[in-house]
């Protein structure tokens, strides 16, 4: 049972004031441990009458957290404290898994109990398998993910507890089996898709090493890792392992807001990356390369259709980051080390290589603080070790699920967090009389 750290913000002891008309309002001012200052506008509202407009959430704290830190600015991500970059050298997706989930770094034993848990926890209850049956034969992966994540809790339905009731012997099984049977939900995916049968896991690999294994072992023909695959894969996976309140993350904090089991909330997550603005986007980044390719076009073209407005220059820009995002750096460098192991000279690494130079000397991308984000480099890497495209998003939601159910444990953890319900402003028609059918024109 690992239970976490108790953190807060502090109160100042200055006030912030809104004036709406001749009115003054004063409200607390937090500030978190790096020194990110909020005014806590909760008695907004019910002080004055009036709620904050934030569409897109830009500018709105929407909870307190300690798991993740980001300064967008200088580019900087740490995880409880540790920077991205001494956890992509010294760490392994399960130990960042453990130490997102879990706020410490574990020590020797601990991190063996919990590497066991989660790796011989792959095999999926046999009734599940006609599951992957039913699906049409032209399905998108992430849709059968995000289904089957979801039936988990009816396989498991001892561990899928109501988030306001957290036991944590619960939350450590029902996290265990969510880490391993997801890859085991995408392998199969996989292998229903090739009309392979499937291929029972080995507990004696690592994480991904048994993922890769699940994914492309045939009968008699073990697949060989001879291209430091599953390294890559590891990597892969540590880097998108959490992201702050991205909307994938705040999905799942809305739903387990609602009391919602870790299954539901997560599989609500996965819908939620799917999107091409968000994970969706390692897709499009390979199919944007692609298509340059295929053109002949050295990519100036395409940066000229950004610029106008006709296209999106995918895996650059983000939210957050108005700075290199410190992931792709990291994914830069392993993606050239991977194709230098294989032995192949991918025409797309060099594409891209063209775009974000012309990008990043360009006024247009210069101005709006474009730079590329984790996306941009990540699709490269996973073509090469043989992840079909339409499986690159699964390969994020695999990474992102640590993410995913530290936030969730955060939500059960906190006695005082309400069910999330954000205001609008109506823009609709006023109160008018219903007509009879047969009056209307
Ligand atoms: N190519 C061309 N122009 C862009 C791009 C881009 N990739 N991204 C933003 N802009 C422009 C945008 O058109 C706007 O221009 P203007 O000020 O003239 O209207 C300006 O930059 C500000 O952009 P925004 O739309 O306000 O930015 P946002 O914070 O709402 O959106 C984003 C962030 C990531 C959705 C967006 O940058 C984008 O669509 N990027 C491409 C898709 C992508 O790579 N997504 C992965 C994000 S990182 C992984 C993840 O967290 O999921």
């Amino acid at each position: 049972m690992y239970a976490n750290k108790e953190y807060s913000s502090s109160i100042m002891d200055n006030s912030g004031t809104i004036r709406i008309g001749d009115v003054n309002y004063d409200f607390p001012i937090m500030m978190g441990t790096e020194s990110e200052g909020a005014i806590d506008l909760r008695t907004l509202r019910s002080k004055s009458g009036y709620i904050a407009f934030d569409e897109g959430y830009g500018n709105t704290g929407s909870c307190e957290s300690s798991i993740t830190f980001i300064n967008g600015e200088k580019g900087i991500l740490r995880h409880r404290g540790y920077p991205i970059e001494q956890l992509a050298e010294r760490s392994s997706f399960l130990e960042t898994a453990y130490l997102i989930m879990y706020g410490q770094l574990p020590n020797m034993v601990t991190l063996s109990a919990y590497k066991r848990n989660i790796l011989s926890n792959a095999t999926l209850d046999a009734k599940m398998y006609p599951l992957f049956e039913g699906f049409h034969k032209d399905s998108h992966p992430m849709a059968m993910l995000s289904a089957i994540v979801n039936s988990l809790c009816t396989y498991h339905s001892e561990y899928a507890t109501n988030s306001r009731k957290l036991d944590l012997e619960h939350f450590d099984a029902a996290s265990s089996i969510l880490m391993s049977k997801a890859r085991s939900i995408a392998a199969m995916s996989y292998r229903k898709k090739m009309g392979l049968p499937m291929m029972e896991s080995d507990s004696n690999k690592s994480y991904a090493e048994d993922f890769l294994h699940m994914m492309f072992s045939k009968q008699g023909m073990p697949y060989e890792d001879t291209c430091g695959a599953s390294k890559a894969l590891d990597l892969f996976f540590l880097l998108h392992a959490d992201h702050e309140q991205n909307c994938s993350t705040s999905t799942v904090r809305m739903v387990a807001s609602s009391g919602a089991n870790l299954f539901a909330s997560i599989s609500a997550g996965i819908s939620a990356l799917w999107g091409p603005s968000h994970g969706g986007a390692n897709m499009a980044v390979i199919e944007m390369l692609e298509a340059i390719h295929a053109s002949g076009d050295d990519g100036s073209g395409f940066i000229e259709a950004a610029k106008s407005g006709q296209a999106k220059l995918m895996g650059f820009g983000h939210r957050v980051y108005k700075n290199y995002d410190p992931r792709a750096k990291i994914l830069g460098k392993s993606a050239v080390s991977v194709l230098e192991k294989i032995g192949v000279n991918d025409p797309l690494l060099d594409i891209a290589r063209r775009l974000e130079r012309a990008a990043l000397e360009d006024d247009y991308f210069i101005k709006r603080k474009l730079y590329p984000n984790v996306d941009f480099y990540s699709g490269i890497i996973l073509k090469a070790i043989g992840i079909p495209v339409d499986f690159f998003t699964v390969m994020f939601a695999l990474g992102r699920i640590p993410g995913w159910m530290a936030n969730w444990k955060e939500i059960a953890e906190n006695p005082k967090s309400r069910i999330h319900r954000p205001r609008q402003i109506y823009i609709g028609e006023n109160e008018r009389n219903f007509i009879k059918l047969e009056k209307r024109k």
